[in-house]
């Protein structure tokens, strides 16, 4: 076992180039790289793939490679492991979690369920598998809406876990369903007053908001949606300045795909500095990524009971965004 730190801590010799070697390695072990926006521009450049998490989920569903690193948070390498149980799936540092699936431990997700009987369970794909498992759907920021929407009108419905993308679902459908009260810790962190100075300075500049914010700042939006719906919108429209309230991450393809446009930096309310990171998204790194690929650690496991159970409400949500 070499990644007993949940990754790899092993001196590189200076000089070798990672990204040769990553590629060689992907090569000789016929390994695929997935990368969520959200990761150094280091990662999104050596992947087989970038994308949204509904993204990533859909094409973990098809991979025929043996190996997957899922550079991103924990709960994404739980999911390709329950889409591909019979693949090694592997995550360049095991500490990167995730603040809001944290927020909805599985035996309280149980005891609220249970204090809400009739209820259908839609959950965020940002939880543990244990929580997938309690779940009848899951959705993603990119689908949420789509699925909310395909359930009957008068079915009583929990959404967990965070509150401000139910919020935006109950008030886009007219529905009351009943919110999970947690939250994640970058995107609460926007602050109004920093992007209303924002368009003052840049005044035709429109504002992309991730659905993971609290009403205030989904109120300023030209555009809320998943990271990769605000990658299209801004792509697609004709104006050419965009302030971005979702993780820094996503700059990096924005600014790849629309290299005349400009992408501005919604900052976080308590710092002085320009971006908003979600830190443990920053936890992958080219050198962890290379070493996970040598050593086939640390590798995500997820027990085949919670599998079994928690594969159902992933492949009803990859069914329902058809
Ligand atoms: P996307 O659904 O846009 O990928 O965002 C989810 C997220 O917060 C990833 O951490
Ligand atoms: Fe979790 Fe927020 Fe980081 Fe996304 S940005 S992984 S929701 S803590």
């Amino acid at each position: 076992m070499k990644a007993e730190k949940g990754y790899i801590d092993e001196e590189i010799p200076a000089g070798l180039d990672l990204k040769a070697e990553i590629a060689r390695l992907k090569k000789e072990k016929n390994a695929v790289v997935l990368a969520h926006y959200y990761t150094v521009a280091d990662i999104q450049e050596v992947a087989d793939f970038i994308g949204d998490s509904l993204a990533l989920a859909q094409v973990a569903e098809g991979l025929d490679a043996p190996v997957v690193v899922m550079c991103g948070v924990h709960f994404m390498g739980e999911t390709v492991k329950i889409l591909c149980p019979e693949k090694k799936v592997l995550v360049p540092d095991l500490n990167a979690g995730c603040s809001l699936a944290d927020s909805c431990p599985a035996p309280e997700l149980e005891k609220f369920i249970a204090e809400h009987p009739g209820h259908t369970v839609v959950s965020y794909v940002n939880t543990s598998a244990a929580v997938k498992a309690l779940t009848d759907v899951v959705v993603t920021s990119g689908n949420a809406l789509k699925i909310v929407n395909a359930l009957p009108a008068d079915e009583k419905i929990i959404f967990g876990p965070d509150r401000n993308l139910g919020n935006y679902i109950n008030s886009l459908t007219g529905r009351d369903m009943v919110l999970w009260d947690g939250a994640c810790h970058v995107h609460e962190k926007f602050s109004l007053d920093k992007i209303l100075e924002l368009k003052k300075i840049y005044p035709e500049a429109k504002v992309l908001v991730h659905p993971e914010c609290p009403a205030p700042i989904r109120i300023v939006a030209d555009k809320v949606g998943s990271t990769a719906v605000l990658l299209k919108w801004a792509e697609e429209s004709e104006w050419r300045e965009f302030i971005v309230a979702t993780e820094s991450g996503i700059l990096h393809e924005m600014r790849r795909r629309c290299p005349d446009k400009v992408f501005i930096p919604a900052p976080p309310a308590d710092s002085t500095c320009a971006c908003n990171d979600c830190a443990y998204m920053k936890l992958n790194s080219l050198a962890k990524l290379y070493l996970t690929l040598k050593y086939e650690e640390p590798e995500v496991t997820v027990a085949p009971e919670i599998i079994d159970r928690a594969r159902r409400p992933i492949l009803r949500m990859l069914e329902m965004s058809k």
